[in-house]
């Protein structure tokens, strides 16, 4: 498969790009959940269009990828045309079936030189920057995006997402919370379904997923094409094996009571670290699975003692012992939890 083919993308799960989080191993381990032949995006974690021509994508651990990531869509943040360009060509040789462009960047920028009103005020930059990655290759380009202001009216949203789209975006995902309020608070799913009614191009809605029911409740409210979670999903990979069951994937076993769930992120950790010390090797794995931890445990009852214990491993051999032995005792992980980091 050469690139994204909306067609052929067939789950309405998929995971947020994410720094720190979306990388080959969280990814291979949310890939083991879903069932074959069930296609869906698999995002990068953020990738700067300056660093990436020089870089060995292989070995590099933030674009490592694996075999068989249908369809591959790795998220880069620039504004200049040369490096966009030579990015994208580099990333189209490694098998990236498209290109994701961070736009929540630019609007924090905005918002920080106090250009007024994010986002829309960038709009000529936003088009500029679609219309150069688009033109780069033969990749599809998407775009993700947050919510307006509440002082701008949703049609800005409609306007200025026509214009991406125009300008060569393939599809766009939309994260609707406003730049302030960063990661927390609710998400405001009548942008995404504003969106879907207004344009052609497939809409992806994001935020405020936390179990596989939010999957079909945004999908019904909203009418998108593909839910994109991001925290929640990393806590709970199997979201994906219970989503499959929900379509009459026939998945075996899936974890679905608050105690079930608990054993099956005590077993998704312990493979973390295992898969996060094969392709990293032990420093970085430790460091990379105590943030998978600090974003990932307010799920879990008592999770912020597994915190703790793996800030006192001194290695991923020790950490592993340490987590199997939390895992000893009955734990419950919760459907929700308030969204913080
Ligand atoms: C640790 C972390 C890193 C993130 N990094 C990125 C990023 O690199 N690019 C991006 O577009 N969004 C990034 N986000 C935002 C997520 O993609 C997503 O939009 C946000 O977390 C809301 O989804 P959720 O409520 O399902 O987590 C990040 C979020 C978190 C928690």
């Amino acid at each position: 498969m050469k690139q994204v083919d909306w067609k052929q993308v067939n789950f309405p799960l998929c995971l947020a790009p994410m720094v720190g989080l979306s990388h080959i191993v969280l990814r291979e381990i949310i890939q083991s959940y879903l069932p074959a032949g069930a296609l869906t995006l698999w995002p990068s974690e953020m990738l700067n269009s300056r660093r990436v021509p020089g870089e060995n994508l292989a070995t590099t651990p933030e674009t490592m990828k694996l075999e068989n990531e249908t369809f591959f869509v790795p998220q880069i943040l620039g504004n200049e045309q040369k490096p966009i360009e030579e990015t994208i060509v580099k990333l189209k040789d490694w098998g990236a079936h498209g290109i994701d462009i961070n736009m929540g960047c630019p609007v924090r920028k905005a918002l920080k030189h106090n250009y007024g009103v994010a986002l829309m005020g960038d709009l000529d930059y936003a088009a500029n920057v679609v219309s150069m990655a688009a033109s780069s290759s033969s990749l599809p380009v998407s775009v993700k995006l947050r919510a307006v202001e509440s002082e701008q009216s949703e049609q800005d949203l409609v306007r200025f997402v026509s214009r991406l789209v125009d300008a060569g975006a393939a599809w766009i995902c939309l994260h609707p919370r406003v730049p302030s309020q960063q990661r927390r608070g609710s998400a405001d799913w009548s942008q995404i379904k504003l969106l879907k009614r207004s344009i052609l191009v497939p809409v992806v809605g994001n935020g405020d997923v936390q179990t596989a029911a939010d999957v079909w409740r945004m999908k019904n409210e909203t009418g998108c094409d593909m839910v994109m979670a991001g925290r929640a999903l990393a806590a709970r990979p199997w979201m994906v094996a219970q989503v499959a069951q929900d379509m009459g994937y026939d998945v075996g076993f899936v974890a679905r009571t608050s105690e079930e769930e608990a054993i099956e992120y005590g077993l998704c950790l312990l493979k973390f670290i295992k898969l996060s010390r094969k392709y990293f090797g032990d420093n970085l794995a430790l460091r990379k699975t105590n943030f998978y931890l600090r974003t990932t445990t307010p799920w879990l009852e008592f999770g912020h003692s597994l915190i703790g214990i793996g800030q006192k491993a001194k290695s991923t051999e020790e950490l592993e012992i340490a987590v199997a032995d939390f895992f000893k005792y009955s734990h419950r992980m919760s459907a929700y939890t308030e969204l913080r980091q």
